[in-house]
């Protein structure tokens, strides 16, 4: 920071603030539609939306229905789609084999979405937490989540969505090394050319409550938490350590997730790295603002803006939000 940049009154710093033209000339950050990334849930069946009571105006959609999001997405000109696929009881199974499925749910959504909006990106959840019977998000046994059996299967699960169409897998699980294991499975399948999207520095959140609602994770996961794998929220250069380990694994482009509560981490790595470096709004931040908002308490269009706001303002290049479509038609108004 340079000193001496002025001084009262010769410097009146209101002067840049006096009209809504030099406000929008000054403004040093903007959140545009291509900024945004939407994810979506999807559910088996033809023709059906169910909403999730917890996340107001989002909903679980069947495949024909995400297709038709995600036209409306690319005709607001949101640049992808994170897929998560909400899967029934009887697909979930104590090791979660069917993450592997090549005709699971996930493979054929985004086949789907592939033929019919092949312009759009489509950014693929891979971690086991939708097919285990406890919810979480690697094999469990005895009571420990396996690291290296579980990094086997998510190295197979990212193939068959890349093969599905899938053009970015995003490991969201955060076991140790499975960045690398996904990048040489793709490259040993000729799928050079699939990107990776590493959930790099994911926190172990209760932000993320909503969603495990969504996605029916939540019953299963009963009281049980994720802290032997996501990150404690009380680490920062942790984070660094962690993205580091993935760049050199081979990730194309890093996350940081939550979102609001993570400012000084989006900040941090995107200062450190200059990598491609994604937020994720996740389903509490989402649902705070939204249910202040239904209180009238505070203005919910104004405090979206505002967060997604200060997570560009912090370093994101894009942020993934359920709220992506609304804010994008608001943007284009
Ligand atoms: C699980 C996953 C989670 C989210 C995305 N992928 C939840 C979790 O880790 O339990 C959370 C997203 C959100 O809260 O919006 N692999």
């Amino acid at each position: 920071m340079q000193t001496g940049l002025g001084r009262y009154p010769t410097t009146r710093m209101r002067r840049r603030r006096a009209a809504d033209w030099v406000r929008r000339v000054a403004a040093e950050h903007l959140v545009t539609p291509a900024d945004l990334i939407l994810p979506i849930f999807v559910i088996e069946g033809v023709d059906r939306a169910e909403p999730v009571a917890s996340m107001p105006g989002v909903e679980r959609l069947t495949i024909d229905r995400a297709v038709a999001r995600a036209r409306e997405a690319r005709g607001h000109g949101i640049p992808a789609l994170a897929v998560f696929p909400c899967e029934p009881d009887r697909v979930k199974t104590e090791d979660g084999r069917e993450a592997a499925n090549p005709d699971n749910l996930m493979c054929a959504a985004a086949r789907a979405i592939r033929d019919a909006v092949p312009e759009i990106g489509l950014i693929g959840d891979v971690a086991l937490d939708p097919y285990t019977s406890h919810g979480q998000d690697g094999i469990l046994k005895d009571g420990v989540i396996v690291n290296d059996a579980t990094v086997a299967l998510l190295a197979k699960q990212a193939r068959v969505q890349a093969e599905a169409g899938i053009c970015t897998v995003a490991p969201s699980d955060m076991m140790d090394g499975r960045i690398g294991a996904v990048r040489r499975q793709l490259d040993e399948a000729g799928l050079e050319n699939t990107r990776i999207l590493s959930y790099a520095a994911k926190y172990a959140s209760c932000y993320y409550g909503p969603f495990r609602e969504a996605v029916g994770s939540a019953k299963a996961l009963g009281a049980a938490d994720k802290r032997t794998y996501q990150m404690d929220p009380a680490n920062s250069c942790e984070a660094l350590h962690e993205v580091a380990m993935d760049l050199e694994e081979g990730a194309d482009l890093v996350m940081v997730k939550p979102g609001l509560p993570y400012l000084d981490i989006i900040h941090r790595v995107k200062s450190t790295f200059g990598v491609p470096t994604l937020a994720y709004q996740v389903s509490g931040e989402f649902a705070q603002i939204k249910a202040a908002g239904g209180q009238g308490w505070l203005d919910a269009d104004k405090a979206m803006l505002e967060a997604l706001l200060s997570m560009k303002r912090a370093g994101a290049d894009a942020i993934l939000t359920y709220a992506a479509l609304d804010v994008a038609r608001r943007l284009q108004g």
